[in-house]
């Protein structure tokens, strides 16, 4: 039990926490992490972690990197707001803006900032209804998402992560509008004998289908993570993309990639898009953009849309909508120096150097008795664990496997995430080196070994 003024105690007492269960929160407490170094965390009673899911996907750079605690400082003391409406600006917006463009990964031209990845993907369908009225078509405002894809919680946004456990309990979703596609995961979706290729032929005829159900006059966007994170990393087949991207071009409707956890290098190339070839019209960031140090995003369009809604805009009188904090001077300054130490530190090149280790120890992994898969690319990857390898059945799901792996892990001085589907996603900071990913993977193999050894005590897996 916790004492009764302990750090603990007080967050028990007035911090209502997401994704949590309350009631077990109230009997565990929370873990109070208070200073981080390098690809390491401390908590409050001087335990060490290594980070391995750089927070929520995010610290690339770490947790201590002095560049960007030195240019929150700097636009602090400088600047520390002004905001974005009626024509205002700051140089840091400006200059991240400009930025942003020279990067990206398609002829993108403008740039809308939000303060999270949620608010992002609503800016994303707030701008995607917008374009279609401005291009006179009202009734093209639907939109297409894949099960298991996670794009944020605020209302539009959470009708696009189709997981069970963010929409229970809270209205979603408004089926009129949002549609959803089975998840590129062969290991679960393939049907027997089917390759990847196959695989992807019949998700992009999936794809199809739908939409000429709909009616293409009705359906406006693809909303799609290059690799599916909360969802349990799911790493699509490699030509799943270039075979619907001609389909959307047939039928008239946007790519939006959702390159929220994908961006800034994490599969290897600066971004998801371009490793499985996605020609987005609308990308958003948010995470990696400020390596998590400050909460910032972004959404990016094409010069076309931007067109589109700026004659629109010009003809109603104004852009009606934006954010206090959307364009806020320190987070950009502090994104700004994240993109700058990208390029100066080399960081793409350290991820290509690192990444085939770590694919080597996951894949190591499924050799272990409890791994279906172990799946990732770049330095981002997952083990889905299984109850029988051979058929693939999964635990009970109220035995919460994976979160007894993870607690392991916590002992051993490890944080990972529990994930759906009883899978473990691991991503760690850009920054990670050899040394430290071997520690990890030790720790992860060891934490393995310890949940099959409970088990197995306890009657719920024959050795
Ligand atoms: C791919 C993706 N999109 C959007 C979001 C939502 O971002 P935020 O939590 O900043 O609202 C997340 C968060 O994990 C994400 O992983």
């Amino acid at each position: 039990m916790t004492a009764p003024n302990s750090l603990a105690a007080r967050d028990i007492a007035y911090v209502l926490h997401p994704y949590t269960d309350p009631r077990q929160h109230e009997q565990t407490g929370p873990l109070v992490i208070t200073s981080g170094r390098g690809v390491w965390v401390r908590d409050a009673e001087g335990r060490e972690y290594i980070e391995g899911l750089a927070g929520l996907w995010c610290t690339a750079l770490g947790f201590s990197e002095p560049r960007l605690v030195e240019a929150a400082r700097r636009q602090l003391a400088r600047l520390p707001y002004t905001h974005g409406f009626a024509g205002r600006s700051s140089e840091p917006v400006i200059e991240l803006a400009e930025r942003l463009v020279r990067i990206a990964p398609a002829p993108l031209a403008k740039v809308y900032f939000t303060n999270s990845g949620s608010e992002a993907m609503d800016a994303a369908i707030r701008l995607v209804w917008y374009y279609n009225n401005a291009r006179g078509r009202p009734e093209k405002k639907r939109i297409i998402g894949r099960r298991r894809g996670y794009h944020g919680v605020t209302i539009a946004a959470g009708h696009l992560t189709a997981l069970a456990y963010t929409r229970a309990g809270f209205d979603l979703p408004m089926r009129h509008l949002f549609f959803e596609l089975t998840t590129p995961s062969l290991y679960r979706d393939g049907l027997p004998g089917e390759d990847e290729e196959a695989f992807a032929d019949r998700l992009a005829a999936e794809f199809e289908a739908l939409v000429r159900a709909l009616g293409p006059e009705t359906v406006a966007a693809f909303v799609a993570e290059p690799v599916m994170g909360a969802g349990g990393v799911v790493v699509p087949p490699r030509s799943y993309f270039e075979k619907i991207q001609p389909l959307l071009e047939r039928y008239d409707i946007l790519m939006v990639a959702d390159e929220v956890i994908c961006g800034f290098g994490r599969t290897g190339a600066m971004w998801g898009s371009e490793t499985f070839r996605i020609r987005p019209d609308i990308l958003t960031v948010a995470k990696q953009l400020s390596s998590g140090y400050q909460p910032i995003a972004a959404v990016l369009i094409s010069e076309e849309i931007y067109a589109t809604i700026a004659d629109y805009a010009h003809r109603l009188g104004t852009f009606g909508t934006g954010f206090t904090y959307g364009g806020h001077p320190v987070p950009a300054a502090v994104a700004l120096e994240t993109l700058r130490i990208y390029e100066e530190d080399r960081i793409l090149d350290h991820v290509r150097s690192l990444a085939p280790h770590f694919q080597a120890r996951l894949a190591r992994l499924a050799d272990h008795p409890l791994v279906g898969e172990a799946r990732g690319i770049g330095l981002i990857g997952a083990v889905e664990l299984v109850r029988d390898k051979r058929t693939r059945a999964q635990f009970d799901p109220k035995l919460k496997v994976n979160a007894r792996v993870t607690a392991h892990c916590q002992a051993r001085g490890l944080i990972l995430r529990p994930l759906v589907m009883d899978t473990v996603g691991i991503c760690p900071p850009l920054v990670i080196g050899r040394e430290e990913l071997d520690l990890l993977f030790d720790r992860l193999e060891a934490a393995l070994d310890a949940t099959l050894a409970d088990l197995e005590r306890e009657g719920l897996r024959s050795p």
